[in-house]
């Protein structure tokens, strides 16, 4: 098969190679004062008070998972055996973090259309056991955080946001990734920035943000500030602050070449999501009654990850021959994430409960596919999508 119309492209130009030999230059390629930046507008674009940049986004879930387990404030702080509530359809390693460290997930079922929390399912799911709740934002598509707060009312239960799909997407004009205690974002290739690898969390509590600014290199209180919210004051001996290890952690760390890539992108990001929008309007008008297959219905301002099908009931036409139809024109195209994450033999290491049936999860890991979308023009690829014939 030709790939004429690919999943991920790339967003650089010369001002990221430019920022490549910037830090080549500098000759100083571990985490410095790029990332440091990074993070500093990294949180400033998103209205969150502090950024952790790490070297993906499964590990920005690692590390806010962590973070959980290690604070002082008993209101937010996780243990072992705690349930914690999860989409039935998300990446995989949305989940391994969380059963890494013990919690039991309750995995419920999806809307069909949204491809968020079905909010019934998620109601009837939330029980006194409750601890948390993950939200993932799918494909660019928030969820409907207003509902969600809803059905929590005064439980103490913890949102917590995989946004790793969604960079600036927004619910009631408040981007995604900051409507939890924290958020998680990718910066992979095929996301709406490109890092290449990279990942960041966002929160506004200031003991989650120093936990985590130790957890992300070997658990040492080297980065932290003299002041802080895991040990108090530092010594101002250097000697022995530089090996003094007070949190079980990882080394996480981006590249700092990665910080700089960021830079760069993050410039870019309005620009990037408009060119995602302005494609979705095309498709939404061009594509919205297809006979055979529906798309995802848009909750708030999403960012249009990329596009999913998903073929309507009835129509005996399979997914291989939609798939087969789709390559042959030179489409690129995938499941829609993990389709059911629990039909997948992992789950065998995953302590678990299942709320109910997972129907429409189900459905859309039978039926569902998804094609990429861009910052540019797309109109070739969705007029090519519109001429399918069955
Ligand atoms: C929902 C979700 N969470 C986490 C990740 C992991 O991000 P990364 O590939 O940067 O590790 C992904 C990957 O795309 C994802 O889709």
């Amino acid at each position: 098969m030709t790939i004429k119309f690919p999943l991920a492209t790339t967003s650089w130009d010369q001002n990221e190679y430019d920022a490549l030999q910037r830090v080549i230059t500098s000759n100083m390629f571990s985490m410095g004062s790029e990332v440091k930046e990074f993070e500093k507008q990294f949180a400033k674009y998103f209205g969150s008070k502090y950024a952790v940049m790490v070297n993906s986004g499964s590990s920005a879930n690692l590390l806010m998972t962590g973070a959980l387990f290690y604070t002082k404030n008993e209101k937010i702080h996780l243990r072992p055996g705690d349930e914690i509530i999860v989409p039935a359809v998300s990446w995989s390693t949305t989940y391994y973090p969380l059963s890494q460290y013990g919690l039991v997930q309750k995995f419920v079922d999806i809307d069909l259309y949204t491809l968020n929390y079905d909010l019934s399912a998620l109601e009837d799911a939330i029980t006194d056991q409750t601890r948390a709740i993950m939200i993932v934002n799918l494909l660019g598509n928030p969820n409907n955080f207003e509902k969600i707060k809803e059905l929590i009312g005064t439980r103490n239960i913890l949102l917590l946001e995989d946004n790793c799909e969604s960079m600036g997407a927004k619910f009631q004009n408040k981007y995604t990734g900051t409507f939890g205690i924290m958020g998680t974002f990718s910066s992979f290739f095929s996301h709406h920035i490109s890092t290449m690898e990279g990942g960041i969390v966002v929160t506004d509590d200031e003991e989650l943000y120093h936990i985590m600014l130790s957890m992300r290199s070997h658990g040492w209180t080297r980065n932290l500030p003299i002041e802080n919210k895991v040990t108090g004051i530092k010594s101002d001996d250097a000697f022995e602050e530089s090996f003094n290890f007070v949190l079980p952690g990882y080394n996480l760390r981006p590249l700092e070449m990665s910080g700089a890539l960021g830079l760069e992108q993050i410039k870019k990001l309005p620009t990037l999501i408009e060119g995602r929008r302005d494609n979705a309007k095309i498709i939404q008008k061009k594509l919205r009654n297809h006979p055979i297959f529906f798309l995802q219905e848009e909750i708030g301002e999403s960012s249009w990850f990329g596009f999913a099908l998903v073929l309507r009931p009835n129509k005996n036409i399979s997914r291989k021959r939609l798939i087969s139809e789709l390559n042959l024109i030179g489409f690129e195209v995938r499941p829609i994430v993990a389709g059911n994450f629990t039909n997948n033999p992992v789950m065998a290491h995953i302590p678990h409960r299942v709320h109910g049936k997972l129907e429409n999860a189900d459905y859309i890991d039978k039926n569902g596919l998804f094609i990429g979308n861009h910052h540019y023009k797309i109109d070739e690829a969705i007029d090519a999508l519109a001429q399918i014939q069955f």
